[in-house]
């Protein structure tokens, strides 16, 4: 067999997706039910946990453990029905939405996973907004139907007015929230799957096909209600369309509860036979890298010292087309140079295990990639340059200077490693100097991983003041000029090192429009949201 049609075949057998959730929505509940559902490809229970759950292989972060946050994202590979399933997870808390973007643009197909009892929550607003954005289509699953919650109708039509999705339920819960009997999978009707608890305490529950004569005649009420209810919505025509799916105007909904594997099996199915597998990637100016194609892939994390042994730094690369043979070398788009690939891993956490072989969806760790930035392209052969990652808007600034001055090397490289990496982003100014970096963040507790890590890592404790800024613009020579100049606006002009643009900050929108009034012809532009 040819190499494209290798690529090609392995690839219409990956489906690479991420679970996209509010804190405590049950998002690592899901995460180990799948891969202990699936066959896990690399690694049994490598996923994510906390609390006492702790010890599980993306938690590699103190911090994180601690906190009981996802800080950084890890990478699980699995097997179901012939298919080979990547999950990627995105850290859940609203402050990292500058890597959870990045990690949205790595996959084809995200789980948006509710709460039964909370329904649409702020975080979950913001991550189907990115989804939206980026033409993610959404798989919706509806959480803890095993506690009491809100009605089933109630949440699609939460879920219909807010996101303008057309909500195609393919499970329907029999029993309300609290008091679930089971699941009818509206493609076979007739027949209940009910969940009973496994003898002996065990978590996961026991699954029964039950006829509908019998399920009407021993769940009484609760049948008829979800026969009802399944009617009324085959009236207003929410049945699955593909088409509607993958242009992002309707999603598929599924109810269960993560805890006792409930649902979970269809979940799995329905990632398998409706989530599209990897396609042609558009083009930085314009058109597509075919997944058959040689080899390309686009970096969209970097994390160094994951592992303290290790103290080393990793890319992680998702494939896009063609096939990845570890020791190949490829080219990295930005510098033209080339790029030895004898180091890739795939990378559970702490666990790592040598690639051989990758294809399109798949994620490979490059390690020791320190040539390697987000958002860069790598390639075999043809050419290729994927659109880059933006940077968001930074709304939190602060001045970072070593806390002990005989430690002002590491604490230069380890500033320069944290920009890199995206853990935030770094600003210098001619006023300040380059001793006197300012740190520009999303989300304020990207100053407490700046604070662990510099620590933690570089041995470089640091010191931050805040500054008063809390809007960023983009502007240019001349207007960071007029802007240090003015004496009527309150603000500043810095330049950001990753790609040298120029930020004009400001406290606040009304003074902004001061200066675009004090200065009509000064460069003012939004710089892309996160929120
Ligand atoms: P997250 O990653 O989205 O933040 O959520 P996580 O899986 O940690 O779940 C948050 C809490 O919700 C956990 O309880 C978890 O056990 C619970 N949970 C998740 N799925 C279900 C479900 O289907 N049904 C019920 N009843 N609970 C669920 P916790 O007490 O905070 O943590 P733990 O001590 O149980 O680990």
């Amino acid at each position: 067999m040819s190499a494209a049609t290798t690529a090609g075949a392995e690839a219409a057998r990956r489906r690479t997706f991420a679970v996209i959730s509010h804190p405590d929505a049950g998002k690592s509940t899901l995460t180990e039910a799948l891969a202990l559902h699936a066959r896990a490809i690399t690694s049994a229970g490598a996923v994510h946990g906390k609390g006492n759950r702790r010890g599980v292989a993306s938690d590699w972060m103190e911090m994180e453990q601690a906190r009981g946050i996802s800080v950084t994202s890890a990478v699980l590979q699995f097997a179901h029905r012939g298919q080979v399933l990547n999950l990627l997870d995105t850290p859940g808390h609203a402050d990292f939405s500058e890597d959870t973007y990045r990690v949205l643009a790595a996959v084809d197909c995200a789980v948006m996973l509710i709460d039964a009892a909370k329904g649409l929550e702020e975080q979950t607003r913001k991550l189907f907004d990115v989804c939206r954005h980026r033409g993610i289509p959404v798989i919706t699953f509806v959480n803890k139907w095993d506690r009491p919650g809100r009605e089933a109708l109630e949440l699609l039509d939460e879920i219909e007015q807010e996101f303008r999705l057309k909500p195609t339920p393919v499970t329907w819960p029999v029993g309300i929230a609290g008091h679930l009997r089971g699941l009818v999978d509206v493609r076979e009707p007739g027949t209940l799957l009910r969940y009973t608890r496994a003898p002996g305490g065990a978590k996961e529950a026991v699954e029964e096909s039950v006829p509908a004569e019998r399920a009407a005649l021993e769940e009484g009420a609760d049948w008829e209600q979800a026969v009802e209810e399944l009617e009324l919505l085959a009236a207003d025509d929410a049945v699955h369309d593909h088409a509607a799916f993958l242009a992002g105007r309707s999603t598929p909904v599924f109810f269960g509860a993560a805890l006792s594997n409930i649902g979970v099996r269809l979940l799995l199915d329905a990632v398998v036979d409706l989530a599209p597998p990897p396609g042609d990637r558009p083009l930085e100016g314009g058109g597509t890298r075919a997944v058959g194609e040689s080899f390309s892939g686009l970096v969209f994390k970097v994390q160094a010292n994951m592992d303290r042994s290790h103290r080393d730094r990793i890319a992680f690369l998702r494939v896009c087309s063609g096939v990845f043979e570890r020791g190949m070398t490829v080219t990295r788009a930005a510098s033209g140079k080339p790029f030895a690939t004898k180091y890739a891993h795939s990378v559970f956490g702490q666990d790592r295990s040598a690639v051989e072989t990758a294809y399109p969806g798949d994620v490979v760790g490059l390690v020791n990639a320190s040539a390697l930035r987000v958002g860069d392209t790598l390639y075999a052969e043809r050419p290729a340059v994927f659109p880059g990652m933006p940077t968001f808007a930074p709304e939190h600034f602060a001045v970072a200077r070593p806390a002990d001055i005989s430690r002002t090397k590491q604490f230069r490289r380890g500033i320069a490693q944290l920009d890199e990496e995206g853990v935030v982003q770094v600003l210098v100014s001619d006023v300040r100097g380059e001793q006197a970096p300012v740190l520009a963040a999303v989300g304020p507790m990207q100053f407490d991983v700046v604070t662990h890590r510099m620590a933690g890592e570089f041995s470089a404790p640091v010191r931050l003041e805040p500054l008063p800024y809390h809007l960023a613009r983009a502007t240019d020579a001349a207007g960071a000029e007029q802007l240090n100049r003015s004496r009527l606006v309150r603000g500043e002009a810095m330049t950001r090192l990753r790609d040298k643009d120029v930020l004009a900050l400001f406290p606040d929108l009304w003074q902004a429009n001061s200066f675009a009034r004090e200065f009509p012809d000064a460069r003012l532009d939004p710089l892309v949201a996160a929120h």
